[in-house]
């Protein structure tokens, strides 16, 4: 278990490049500036985790000592990417069933999980770990503890069997584009999208990334863009309607995205933007991959149609933050004043269009034979 001093949380405050050293460790756990560190991880009845809203301008350490303010931490997206969502959500429902007062009847518990189940629709990973959770916490508030532990280090090594296998899709001089946040911030480590390119360059392959910029919350400029500076691996952000201009130009080589949700049929929901990559890639005969846990699998939902896709706030997209020349942080319009938006958060990629599913069983075709096969596998 990492032991993180709080009081000592790293400020990269100050410097707008936010350049912080950081070593992807073949060991369990991130080193940032000299210090390891998980993306989210709970100590006694308190959660921790990385504050993904005030990256890239602070490295900064956020502390949940209940389950509401955890909620919150989901819904606001101070912790975000399907992995750290799910852990953030199995942590929430121990804390739940660690507090439980004593003379309450389960209809607390109850209450709990719904309050954890509403922070975000789409992310598989937050209704399949409260679920486990909740069941473990029928034998007691440890059981609980523990299984919320077992959830978060069995996504790190799933997202480290991920980078195995991922790493042979990835030749030598390789340029991959990836969307949106799949890497060590978006699990509890090592990530997703990004594991198979973190394998690669420890392996001493060339690497080069293109970026996603992700609008409207930029998880690629401000989140996949830090964590690749970070780790020093040559890449550039993309601005999102820039892919078919590189793709034209034979500038990729290989597109490898997260998941949110995949459904028995492999068709898959991720961020919103992902579909019009993939339709872009089979265009340009580009091979397009879903990385991606089998905890990230719902064999409930038999196609996409039936996926829930988050909407949030239309502000999003009428208003951006970021830090000045003095690297104080404004929240700015962006949009003309008086229109309105739309912010729907995720969209859902056809399993036609997928190439294949890198999974911490192997890869797989995004089809429902090959995913019952992997999903029936212990
Ligand atoms: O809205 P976010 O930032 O939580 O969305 C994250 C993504 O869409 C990621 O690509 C996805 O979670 C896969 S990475 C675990």
């Amino acid at each position: 278990m990492i032991k993180a001093d709080i009081k000592k949380a790293i400020y990269c405050s100050g410097t707008l490049t936010a350049k912080c050293n950081i070593e992807i460790k073949t060991n369990n756990s991130m080193n940032v500036n000299g210090k390891d560190y998980r993306t989210i991880w709970m100590e006694g009845s308190s959660v921790f985790m990385i504050d993904q809203n005030r990256l890239p301008f602070e490295f900064v350490i956020f502390k949940s000592e209940n389950y509401l303010t955890t909620c919150k931490a989901i819904t606001d997206m101070t912790t975000r990417g399907a992995g750290a969502i799910g852990a953030a959500a199995g942590f929430a429902m121990a804390q739940a069933l660690m507090s439980k007062p004593e003379k309450t009847n389960d209809l607390f518990i109850e209450q709990a999980k719904k309050d954890i189940q509403k922070t975000r629709p789409t992310a598989r990973n937050l209704f399949y770990a409260v679920e486990l959770v909740f069941e473990a916490g029928k034998n007691g508030a440890e059981e609980a503890f523990r299984m919320a532990q077992q959830i978060a280090e069995k996504d790190i090594d799933d997202s480290r069997a991920i980078g195995f296998y991922g790493n042979d899709l990835i030749e030598d001089s390789s340029s991959i584009l990836t969307h949106c946040n799949a890497g060590w911030l978006a699990f509890v480590d090592y990530g997703t999208a990004l594991s198979p390119i973190y394998t690669a360059c420890n392996s001493g392959k060339k690497v080069f990334v293109w970026a996603d910029e992700t609008r409207p919350r930029s998880q690629g400029a401000r989140l996949t863009a830090w964590e690749l500076y970070n780790a020093g691996i040559p890449h550039r952000i993309v601005p999102d309607s820039a892919g078919a201009w590189l793709m034209a130009q034979k500038k990729i080589n290989l597109i490898i995205t997260g998941a949110d949700r995949i459904a028995a049929n492999g068709d898959t929901a991720n961020k919103i933007g992902t579909f019009e990559k993939a339709v872009l890639a089979n265009y340009f005969k580009i091979p397009f991959y879903i990385a991606a846990p089998t905890s990230t699998f719902d064999l409930n939902c038999s196609t996409g149609n039936e996926i829930i896709i988050e909407q949030r706030n239309p502000e999003e997209v009428l208003y951006q933050t970021g830090p000045d020349e003095k690297g104080i942080i404004h929240r700015i319009r962006v949009a003309s004043p008086g229109s309105t938006a739309i912010n729907p958060a995720f969209d859902v990629t056809p399993a036609s269009l997928i190439t294949g599913i890198i999974s911490e069983k192997g890869i797989i075709k995004a089809d429902q034979e090959s995913i019952r096969k992997v999903t029936s596998k212990n």
